[in-house]
């Protein structure tokens, strides 16, 4: 593949008598592509050539040698070269790199020797594994796939919801309702069903909170017989979700969920306060945060249990000794955009610095209908994400019975397409906007679409001008 850069670089050269490679370190992409495919900012080059940027622009361009198979044209705004490449031999070029890459086209050895932790998906075990957790499996699955695509060591962490007080509200239902719902059988049903009716309940019945929070602490401490249920419930969960993972292709690397923490928890907080940084706060153990002007970050709630952050803070410190990550990357929603900014100060003002500066949170939008509201809550219902997947595959599969009724291989296409729809959807969508569901779009077969597009990643079969359908 030719360099552009490394041409331009050197056709600036010619009339300048600078060096190429600092040349090179100067050259731009321009922030929209009507100010050309590269500019070259003349100020730097003002003290040596001791002329005005506006002039040196004007003399290199009079004065380059062009070739044309290379670069197009050159225009002169202000102390900028705009310089727009020849796009017939840049299509040639990537047209050969393609054929002679293969898959391999695209990929690198940039993350050579480093770790990537990615951490996503990570649903709440006991609430339901909903459509709200679409965006993180997906744009993290595909974020696993383009680290280790480009050399990373990439260790994929679900981070499951796996403690915490929906626990202590699940337990509470259980035995309350011990009679009303038949664990055994439905199981998954049946735990979401009380954990539903639970929060609905404690709003009028305040005393229902507090059994929860008991519970909750029994769970804390280790009582054995809240531990066993607790277990249960952990894997009828992850077995359910793990459905949804082999539909969409997911991989993980570690279930390491909050729970894995609990007992590292205390070495942390005691780190806290020796490092001065705890502060009582009506009952409760918090990191002051006001001068960086957010709420404070509550470490140890005023009923002595642990909470979110303290956890995260905890597996923060434990992903750095134990892999040592290049980047750490949270791919979470936008709504929990304070709580990282809170604990990664916390982490900074503990010393964790360094290994800050190399996490990211990678934020998304919600997932809303046609009429801008979020998926799924409105009447308490949740709308599970592997039934979505599922309606999916049924309606491409109607799809095809209508267009193409003898297509081999119905149910494998069906599911692939159906599957590539919903992930061509997030992806296709911009990441910080709020993502609109609506079937319509996702499986339209009109024009070059998602569906479109979709079949041709997952079948690599011909298309079919007049059926608008791969076969
Ligand atoms: N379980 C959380 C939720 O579903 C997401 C976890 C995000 N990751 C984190 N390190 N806090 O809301």
């Amino acid at each position: 593949m030719i360099s552009f850069k490394n041409e331009i670089a050197k056709a600036i050269a010619e009339v300048t008598n600078l060096d190429v490679e600092e040349l090179k370190t100067y050259i731009e992409i321009p922030p929209n592509s009507d100010l050309g495919d590269y500019a070259f900012p003349c100020f730097k080059l003002a003290k040596a050539l001791k002329k005005s940027p506006q002039i040196i622009a004007i003399e290199i361009k009079d004065n380059i040698k062009l070739d044309e198979n290379i670069i197009e044209k050159i225009e002169v705004i202000g102390g900028y070269l705009n310089i727009y490449i020849n796009k017939t031999t840049l299509a040639k070029n990537v047209l050969k790199e393609i054929s002679e890459k293969q898959e391999l086209y695209g990929s690198s050895n940039i993350g050579q020797g480093k770790n990537a932790v990615i951490e996503y998906s990570s649903p709440n075990i006991a609430k339901p594994f909903h459509i709200g957790h679409l965006r993180t499996t997906v744009i993290g699955g595909a974020l696993y796939k383009i680290y280790k695509f480009i050399g990373y060591n990439v260790i994929g962490i679900n981070y499951l919801g796996d403690w915490g007080l929906q626990f202590g509200k699940v337990l509470a239902g259980m035995e309350l309702w011990k009679d009303e719902y038949d664990f055994e059988k439905d199981k998954i049903q049946s735990l979401l069903n009380v954990y539903v009716r639970f929060c609905k309940e404690e709003k009028e019945n305040e005393k229902l909170t507090d059994l929860a929070r008991s519970y909750f602490k029994k769970l804390e401490e280790k009582d054995a017989e809240c531990l066993k249920v607790w277990e249960w419930i952990r894997n009828v969960s992850i077995d359910n979700y793990n459905k949804t993972y082999k539909l969409l292709n997911c991989n993980f690397d570690e279930y390491r969920g909050e729970a894995y923490y609990n007992d590292k928890m205390e070495a942390i907080v005691k780190e806290l306060d020796e490092k001065g940084l705890l502060k009582d706060s009506q009952g409760a153990k918090i990191v002051d945060l006001e001068q960086y002007n957010m709420p404070p970050c509550i470490i140890i709630t005023s009923a002595g249990t642990t909470i979110y952050a303290t956890r995260d803070i905890t597996a923060f410190i434990d992903r750095a000794k134990s892999f040592n990550f290049e980047k750490m990357i949270y791919v979470v929603g936008g709504e929990q955009k304070l709580h990282f900014e809170q604990f990664f100060k916390v982490l900074e003002l503990m010393g964790y610095g360094e290994y800050v500066k190399k996490a990211t949170h990678v934020s998304f939008g919600l997932v809303v209908d046609k009429t801008g509201e979020k998926i799924g809550t409105r009447k308490g219902n949740s709308v599970f994400l592997e039934d979505i997947l599922n309606e999916s595959i049924q309606k491409v599969e109607k799809i095809i019975d209508e267009k193409n009724p003898n297509l081999e291989d119905k149910q494998e296409v069906a599911r692939k397409v159906g599957v590539g729809a919903i992930i061509f959807n997030d992806l296709a969508n911009s990441r910080i906007k709020d993502e609109i569901f609506d079937w319509d779009t996702i499986l339209n077969f009109q024009g070059e679409t998602r569906t479109l597009y979709s079949i041709h990643i997952c079948t690599h079969k011909k298309f079919n001008r007049k059926s608008r359908i791969y076969t």
